[in-house]
């Protein structure tokens, strides 16, 4: 990374590192949905897909407004977290059991991006530049929505089924077996 002195530099910096991680989620959610086996979950991943597109178009909105380029970074959090959620699903045949772990990957997608947007966005207003807290509201908005969609589901419909579905190879005597357990209500 280059040397960044100043909170405009700083600034650049972190919308950069968002556009790549946005650009490489708009690769990886086709791939999601078609991975999801319930249909409110694949849903949930292509209306995420169409605003992920209309994000990327946010930040080069927010390049144009700086006159900066837009390339020059490389997000390695998402590229980890989407290498994660692809082994993950690889490795589960069980559909609720995957659907369950798909959450929780495109969750922690999702809590990556709500706090690196919710840093740019308090950096922009430091700086005074209030089209770009704007516009990164407008996709924080959107971030904090698909998470919570997410979380519903998780709660509602695919935790239950997964478990239901490891009872059986959970034996007679073991534990309910508990997946995606990472849903939770709270938020950053
Ligand atoms: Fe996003």
């Amino acid at each position: 990374m280059a040397k960044v002195t100043t909170m405009e530099e700083l600034f650049l910096d972190e919308i950069r590192d968002l556009y790549d991680a946005e650009r490489q989620l708009i690769k990886a959610l086709p791939e999601m949905a078609e991975a999801a086996s319930s249909d409110e979950l694949r849903n949930v991943f292509e209306e995420h897909f169409e605003q992920t597109v209309n994000q990327v178009k946010r930040l080069e909105h927010i390049f144009q407004v700086l006159d900066e380029k837009p390339t020059g970074k490389k997000c390695a959090a998402m590229t980890a977290l989407i290498k994660e959620g692809n082994d993950m699903v690889n490795a589960i045949d069980e559909t609720a059991v995957r659907d369950a772990g798909l959450i929780a990957a495109a969750q922690k997608v999702e809590h990556y991006e709500i706090s690196g947007y919710g840093s740019a966005r308090a950096h922009a207003e430091l700086l005074g530049d209030n089209r770009a807290v704007r516009l990164i509201e407008e996709t924080l908005f959107e971030e904090k929505e698909a998470d919570e969609k997410l979380n519903d589901l998780a709660i509602s419909l695919i935790n239950e089924e997964a478990a239901d579905g490891s009872n059986g190879a959970a034996g007679p005597v073991g534990p309910k077996t508990r997946a995606a357990g990472g849903a939770s209500r709270d938020e950053p």
